[in-house]
């Protein structure tokens, strides 16, 4: 009955034991995540997407990430909870991110933080680790760097692509960083990248071999609505929540106009 910490996390990859990691941006939905035995909790800037309603996550302030952390701290026991830093909360340099890292730690009471980049970062990741702040790295494709991409490119093809990514995780590892998400990179170079390191690697869209998984909660559970584009190969559905909510509502909606809601039992006489 204490939280997970970053030692835990270390011992894990000694152990060769994989684990699982999905977000989580509010307090209920984070105490169904922690009682199901997530261990690591990101509150990351995809709240922007499914949970802010915008199209990518540049526009995350850290006003938002800050009160969605502490909702998640608050609703979970067990869980390390991670803490996203948004664009524009680190990119100025060291000074900026140590000061948004630890109002993250103050204010909200996250275990760690998240920040995108690897060589381009290292100096952020370097002082936030010798600060006593936990700080788990994310390279490969970085969504904040969506308007420089155009898109997003699945990342590390190519020799040089390749040489790049493994020089940004091996960056990232010797600031200090406790583990390193790996997005949207080919499933060989994952694996290369993987066995290169010493601290774990946490996949999403970068194949089987990472020490770690991790999926936005919504995609996980089939909450996401993808009429609008295209499901990315990586999601896998574990729920249709999306059709059980909306089936929920669909039948309070048919009962409350049919009368049949709220019945003698739902009144008080
Ligand atoms: O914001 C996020 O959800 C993330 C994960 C996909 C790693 O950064
Ligand atoms: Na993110």
């Amino acid at each position: 009955n204490r939280r997970v910490t970053v030692r835990d996390i270390a011992a894990a990859k000694r152990r060769g034991e994989k684990w699982p990691m999905l977000t989580a941006y509010d307090a209920m939905t984070a105490s169904v995540f922690d009682e199901a035995g997530i261990p690591v909790l990101l509150v990351g800037d995809s709240m922007g997407n499914c949970h802010l309603g915008y199209d990518s996550t540049v526009p995350v302030t850290m006003e938002q990430v800050l009160m969605l952390s502490a909702a998640v701290v608050r609703g979970t026991r067990r869980a390390l909870v991670v803490g996203d830093l948004p664009f524009g909360s680190y990119q100025e340099g060291s000074v900026q991110a140590l000061r948004n890292a630890t109002r993250l730690m103050k204010e909200a009471g996250v275990g760690a933080v998240k920040l995108e980049g690897g060589e381009r970062s290292a100096e952020q990741i370097d002082l936030l680790v010798r600060s006593g702040i936990p700080v788990m790295a994310h390279v490969g494709l970085t969504p904040q760097s969506v308007n420089a991409y155009g898109g997003h490119p699945v990342q590390g093809r190519g020799e040089e692509a390749a040489q790049q990514l493994l020089r940004d995780a091996k960056a990232v590892q010797d600031a200090g960083a406790f583990a390193v998400v790996l997005e949207l990179v080919t499933a060989d170079l994952a694996a290369e990248v993987t066995r290169s390191l010493h601290i774990p690697t946490v996949g999403i869209g970068a194949g089987a071999e990472c020490d770690a998984q991790v999926l936005v909660w919504t995609d996980m559970a089939g909450m996401t609505d993808w009429s609008g584009g295209r499901r990315p190969r990586f999601v896998k559905e574990y729920a249709r929540v999306r059709e059980v909510l909306a089936g929920a509502a669909r039948g309070f909606a048919e009962d409350v106009v049919g009368g049949t809601y709220p019945a003698p039992e739902h009144s008080f006489r």
